[in-house]
């Protein structure tokens, strides 16, 4: 049996080598693969099953199937399978570089959706059957419980729903993560739904492993492989300005007793500037503050090391190379302290909207009414998926959304007349941050938020062009509650893929 795995006697008979797990996969079957950023994914059958999948296309064989996961997963996963052009359809949330250029190439098929849908999308039967689930865990209980690893996302659901399962037992996870986990088997489809009894993020309502059905299990494949997940940058100015914009405003929320002094649970968003936001809380007055998120980040644990946050509810792990070497290393001073859970708890409306979440999510570019594209460049080239954004966004207490006001050397502004693809409609976005300022938008008419966004977000050298088409919109539009000059509005973009600059 794998090291780490105490399970019934009868899987032993199912421990193989990833290749001999891989050819249990054919051509055309839907894999629901574990994974949420860079951890916890399998790494040793999708790295053979791409090597099958390749050879298959040498002989002039078609092999592609159908992946699923929690979110976005790394190099082994989602990198191997789309070099192999193994993938026909994706969901829901993918950030691989390979990946990405076959779905803008039109190669792949990727159905982006809210991360608290996917499961119970698949309950519903709206996806579609489930043919194997691929999940990696830390380790097999002697009652046939398995121990999660470092995400937790769908891999609940994967495992009810698939006709079979393939483990991977990665040894690399440290033995010490058991019992940080929250495994949530209350959910029921409508008509049958109850509350979910959460009302603090460090309530634990589940249990601490995966249930599964020791019949479905076909291969059981142990592992000793580190997730790789991407290190951040340090924070730059701009990332720093935007940092203080948002603890200032947060310091204003509390003096004026909207918020409590430990703030309400907050939610970060992926990427380098929510990170440097989290470190920006570091040095806030702020104290006893909770998380209730998707991503434990870099910055979350280094609140936690200060006495700073109190403890954080995630899905998954989404550290630097270095910090998960240090979490490993300090795992039992933060045990207590963190809990994983399945992602349609951790991004789950109710949830969201009962506990007050403060949304912080980063965008690509928003428009001078407050509407947010998170997804498209240019409207038409999907960078990664809407990912949990859109779950915080609407259902969180305040959602605030930041960006550089500028990108591409500067030579792209954020803000725009009119974003070419809405991924947040204006209704669900208060505040926006830049490094030039903070809009908080609440309570305001669509023109009032233009005024705001163009003079406090907008980068100085694109102020000048936003006011002059705010200007003609209002003596040249049809209606005047959201003054839009539709054909300029439309082809702002055209102007960069003309002269590769925005400026006017
Ligand atoms: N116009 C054109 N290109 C733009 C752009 C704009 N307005 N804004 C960003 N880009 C480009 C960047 O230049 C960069 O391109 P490159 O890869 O060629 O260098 C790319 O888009 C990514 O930009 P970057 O600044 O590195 O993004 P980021 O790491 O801060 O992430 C999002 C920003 C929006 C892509 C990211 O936050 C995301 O995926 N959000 C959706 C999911 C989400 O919010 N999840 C959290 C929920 S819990």
């Amino acid at each position: 049996m794998p090291i780490n795995t105490t399970g019934p006697a009868a899987l032993a008979s199912r421990v193989m080598n990833a290749e001999a797990a891989a050819a249990l996969i054919t051509d055309g079957m839907t894999i629901g693969m574990s994974g949420f950023t860079g951890s916890g994914y399998p790494k040793a059958v999708p790295t053979a099953l791409a090597q099958r999948m390749k050879t298959a296309h040498e002989r002039g064989d078609r092999f592609r199937c159908r992946i699923w996961t929690g979110a976005s997963t790394g190099p082994e996963l989602d990198g191997v399978l789309a070099q192999a052009d193994g993938v026909e359809f994706r969901l829901p949330y993918s950030s691989d570089p390979v990946a990405r250029d076959k779905i803008n190439r039109g190669e792949m098929e990727y159905f982006d959706m809210h991360l608290s849908q996917v499961a119970p999308m698949a309950w519903q039967g709206f996806l579609g059957q489930l043919d194997v689930a691929v999940i990696e865990i830390s380790g097999i209980r002697a009652d046939g419980t398995l121990i999660p690893s470092s995400s937790v996302g769908n891999n609940k659901t994967w495992l009810d729903r698939a006709h079979g399962v393939i483990l991977e037992v990665n040894r690399w996870q440290n033995p010490a993560l058991e019992g940080i986990h929250d495994i949530y088997y209350g959910t029921a489809l409508p008509p049958n739904r109850v509350p979910i009894p959460l009302v603090r993020p460090d309530d634990r309502i589940g249990e601490t492993g995966f249930r599964c059905d020791p019949d479905k299990i076909m291969a059981i494949v142990e592992t000793d492989m580190p997730d790789r997940n991407l290190p951040f940058s340090p924070p730059d100015d701009c990332a720093l300005a935007i940092a203080g914009y948002i603890v200032d405003f947060l310091r204003h929320e509390v003096s004026r007793g909207r918020l409590p002094s430990s703030l309400l649970p907050i939610q970060s968003g992926v990427g380098n500037i929510a990170n440097a936001v989290l470190s920006g809380l570091l040095g806030s007055p702020f104290e006893d503050m909770t998380a209730y998120t998707e991503v434990i980040q870099d910055g979350m644990l280094d609140l936690l090391r200060a006495g700073k946050l109190r403890m954080a509810s995630a899905t998954a792990f989404s550290l630097s190379p270095e910090a998960a070497a240090a979490l490993n290393r300090d795992m039992g001073d933060f045990r207590d302290k963190l809990i994983l859970r399945p992602q349609e708890i951790s991004n789950h409306p109710e949830l969201i909207r009962r506990l007050g979440c403060i949304a912080m999510n980063g965008l690509i570019e928003a428009d001078i009414y407050g509407n947010v594209n998170s997804t498209h460049i240019m409207g038409s080239r999907v960078q990664n998926g809407i990912g949990g954004s859109g779950d915080f966004a609407r259902n969180g207490f305040i959602s605030i959304f930041m960006t550089p006001s500028t990108a591409k050397e500067g030579r792209i502004s954020a803000i725009v007349p009119h974003v070419p693809h809405v991924d947040h409609i204006n209704q669900d976005v208060q505040v926006i941050v830049t490094e030039q300022g903070l809009a908080d938008l609440r309570g305001l008419s669509p023109k009032q938020r233009a005024k705001v966004i163009i003079e406090n977000n907008a980068h100085p050298d694109f102020r000048a062009a936003l006011r002059d088409y705010y200007d003609r919109a209002l003596a040249h539009s049809y209606g005047l509650q959201t003054p839009t000059l539709l054909h300029e509005a439309l082809t702002w973009h055209q102007r960069f893929v003309d002269t590769g600059s925005m400026h006017a």
